[in-house]
């Protein structure tokens, strides 16, 4: 029994010289599995207290554990200084070096133009509207008179969900099919869902995201954006639409910018026109025109859809890409490169 508790200071004495002194974490380590770790001599101690006459056990026992409590605790401390001192710099401080500045992020291009957009519509009166992404049949097609028969209803056209009708969805007034979901083709689907829920008149525009099944190229892209205006009023004339579409694009694209109309087909205006622009944009870019935009009056059927009297009400609406405007304005011959993320790319504008 006195054996047994004389061997005790002098190995708790070594093992803490040896703790407190250990230069490194390795050392620290080697120092731990030497007095604590399985094979260790402290361990081997108290694999013997069993040995010992049942009423010296107590005492020895408590003599070990006291030991041992005292070693995981300078183990401990010495691993919290070493650990301290690995994190400290290496080399002092230099004050004399120049400061380092964290640089300002700026706002993605396509979002760049999209707010010089929505600035210039601003001026002439017409407020941003929204809708989801997620849209329905009914509102992406059929009340934009688009026949069941078009093919931007085809699945190879368009991302189908799997899912049924939203939920808390009112009843479907319309056919089961038309509540189909899917990824919005465009954004004129939100015509229809602020002409249902107001009365005219209506000057609205909605930048918004828009999903389509194409492979991505150059010019592709599965999503992109654009924007749709709508103004609904009382004896409104292509001549407002020419004027309002002549007023934004001078600003976006110079004021030397010239348009021109040539007649085209949508189910959701009658008479339908693209739009081409011409500028100094266009001709860096080797041409006279640029086809930019679809638009038209709106159709009297989708008037009778969402409730509005054509024989009263009369709109023009259009749409067109932002990556498309942002492409031109500065010169960048890849869609694909608004999506990388690239800083290098981003930097620029
Ligand atoms: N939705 C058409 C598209 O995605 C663009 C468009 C054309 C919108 C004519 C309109 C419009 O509002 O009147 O290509």
């Amino acid at each position: 029994m006195a054996g047994f508790i004389d061997q005790i200071e002098p190995l708790r004495r070594a093992a803490l010289a040896e703790l407190r002194a250990a230069p490194d974490l390795a050392a620290l380590e080697q120092a731990r599995v030497s007095f604590l770790g399985l094979h260790g001599q402290l361990t081997a101690l108290m694999k013997q207290l069993g040995a010992l006459p049942k009423e010296a056990k107590p005492a020895a026992g408590k003599a070990v554990n006291a030991a041992k409590l005292e070693l995981e605790s300078a183990l401990a401390q010495r691993r919290g200084e070493l650990e301290r001192q690995a994190a400290r710099p290496k080399e002092p401080t230099d004050f004399t070096l120049p400061g380092r500045r964290r640089a300002l992020g700026q706002l993605h291009p396509l979002t760049q133009v999209t707010e010089d957009i929505v600035r210039s519509f601003r001026k002439v009166g017409f407020a941003v509207a929204d809708g989801p992404e997620v849209e329905d049949e009914y509102h992406c097609f059929d009340a934009l008179n688009t026949p069941a028969d078009h093919p931007a209803r085809d699945t190879q056209d368009t991302f189908y969900l799997a899912a049924s009708a939203p939920a808390g969805a009112p009843a479907p007034a319309q056919a089961a099919p038309a509540w189909r979901l899917l990824l919005r083709t465009h954004t004129s689907s939100v015509q229809i869902r602020v002409m249902a829920r107001q009365p005219p008149p209506v000057r609205i525009i909605v930048p918004g995201r828009v999903y389509r099944r194409d492979n991505a190229d150059a010019t592709h892209n599965p999503t992109f954006h654009q924007v749709e205006g709508l103004y609904v009023d009382r004896q409104v004339t292509v001549g407002d639409l020419k004027g309002t579409v002549e007023f934004v694009f001078k600003e976006l694209m110079g004021s030397e910018t010239r348009i021109r109309f040539r007649p085209h087909y949508f189910s959701y205006t009658e008479p339908s026109f693209e739009i081409d622009f011409s500028s100094a944009l266009t001709r860096r870019m080797g041409k006279a025109w640029l086809e930019i935009a679809g638009c038209g009056m709106v159709h009297p059927q989708v008037f009778e859809n969402v409730g509005y009297d054509p024989e009263v009400w009369t709109g023009w609406a259009f749409g067109f890409g932002i990556e498309r405007i942002a492409m031109i304005r500065y010169g960048i011959n890849d869609i694909r490169l608004f999506y990388e993320n690239d800083v290098r790319f981003l930097r620029q504008f």
